[in-house]
């Protein structure tokens, strides 16, 4: 069954639309908003009513358009159907132009119509199966500036290439990235080369896009100042061949949320929001949580991670009380074991102690039982993973 979502505001010609589709089977319009929403208020439908496909009245027909983009940005494979009062070669033109295949009009054509669900639901079936053999896209987030989340993100992208999953670091802090400058990559291709190909990425292109470093490909950031447009269409379509392409991808964001962050947080399978054990960062960290909740992140898909912690800082415990939420993983603080690793261009190794985590970290998201746990019983491990 094709669950569609009906937008725009509703008329005699809409009315007769519902007429038309109450008995049609395959399809059922699950939700109408009779207005046109704005991007913010889009993604919030989207993600909360996950519909099959758009059907879209074009009465107020510069909004209907502007919402067309939005969709495709959005989540670009969701079909839209347009509604409109007539058609015309010039109409036709413009929603193709748009992404826009379908065009319902009075009198409706039910067996046409018809078709068009057919064919749709089974483009639902193939997308369906294609996607249960995708990767899982992380993004990764600090509740401030400076509390390890590239860190976090860089070591636990190594520790999964060490366990033999194909790992994706995608580098999206465009205005103070770290990550060429600690692995000493200079890399001639980057993001901006990944935008411009977006639409066109395959094997060959890709490969020369990301630097790989001991098992983990990385995605680098241009040059700070290189001029670049990102658009949710672009960043999706990046992310999507990521997810296509590697079990995991990894994506490091800034402190501050940008709309290519958006771009990125909304399409993550899971939120990591790194936070430290003081004041200031906790306080920042229920912030943020706040923000992607009122964006219409679902609180399930994000986790908080907690870095640099000791005995002589605020309890874990505490820290889950004060959030409300467990905490999904625990990480010491050892400032010289991760300047060493970053001065020589390498990760934290597994024999460290801080290495040991981001390993068990990475073997907690490849689903994979952690052995030191199996071995010791109740060990520190465990508390790796739960408080
Ligand atoms: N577990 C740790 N123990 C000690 N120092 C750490 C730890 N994790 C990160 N650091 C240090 O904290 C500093 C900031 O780390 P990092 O750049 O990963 O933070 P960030 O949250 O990504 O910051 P930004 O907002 O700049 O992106 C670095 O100097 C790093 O060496
Ligand atoms: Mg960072």
């Amino acid at each position: 069954m094709l669950r569609a979502l009906l937008i725009g505001p509703e008329s005699e010609i809409v009315k007769d639309l519902k007429e038309n589709l109450a008995g049609m089977p395959g399809l059922s319009v699950s939700q109408q908003v009779e207005r046109y929403p704005d991007r913010v208020e889009m993604g919030i439908l989207l993600r909360q009513l996950n519909p099959d496909a758009v059907l879209l009245n074009l009465a107020d027909y510069q909004r209907a358009c502007q919402l067309i983009g939005h969709l495709g940005a959005l989540r670009p494979q969701v079909p839209v159907i347009a509604v409109h009062s007539f058609c015309d070669r010039q109409v036709l033109l413009e929603l193709r132009h748009q992404g826009v295949r379908e065009l319902w009009f009075p009198p409706f054509q039910v067996e046409q119509m018809q078709h068009a669900v057919q064919r749709l639901l089974q483009h639902k079936l193939a997308a369906a199966h294609h996607q249960a053999g995708a990767g899982t896209l992380i993004a990764f987030l600090p509740a401030r500036g400076g509390c390890g989340a590239t860190t976090v993100a860089v070591n636990t992208a190594a520790a999964l290439a060490r366990n033999k999953h194909a790992v994706l670091l995608a580098d999206f802090d465009l205005h103070n990235s770290v990550i060429a400058f600690w692995l000493k990559l200079e890399p001639k291709y980057t993001l901006r080369e990944a935008i411009e190909r977006a639409d066109r990425l395959e094997e060959c292109i890709w490969r020369n896009l990301v630097e790989s470093v001991r098992g983990v490909d990385i995605l680098c950031t241009p040059p700070p100042g290189t001029p670049m447009v990102l658009s949710g269409g672009k960043t999706f379509a990046i992310l999507e061949y990521a997810r296509q392409n590697y079990q995991f991808a990894l994506v490091d964001l800034p402190d501050t949320l940008f709309t290519s962050c958006w771009d990125v947080l909304e399409n993550s399978k899971h939120i990591m929001l790194v936070v430290t054990p003081e004041m200031g960062s906790l306080h920042l960290a229920r912030r943020k949580l706040d923000q992607l909740q009122n964006y219409g992140i679902p609180k399930s898909n994000i986790h908080l991670l907690l870095n640099r912690c000791s005995h002589l800082d605020i309890q874990p415990a505490e820290v889950a009380k004060f959030f409300g939420m467990p905490i999904l993983a625990i990480f010491g603080n050892d400032y010289r074991a991760v300047n060493n690793s970053f001065k020589d261009a390498k990760f934290s190794s597994d024999g460290s102690k801080l290495g040991a985590q981001y390993t068990s970290f990475a073997r907690y998201l490849a689903g994979e039982p952690d052995f030191k746990e199996a071995k010791a019983g109740v060990s520190k491990i465990r508390r790796i993973f739960s408080v």
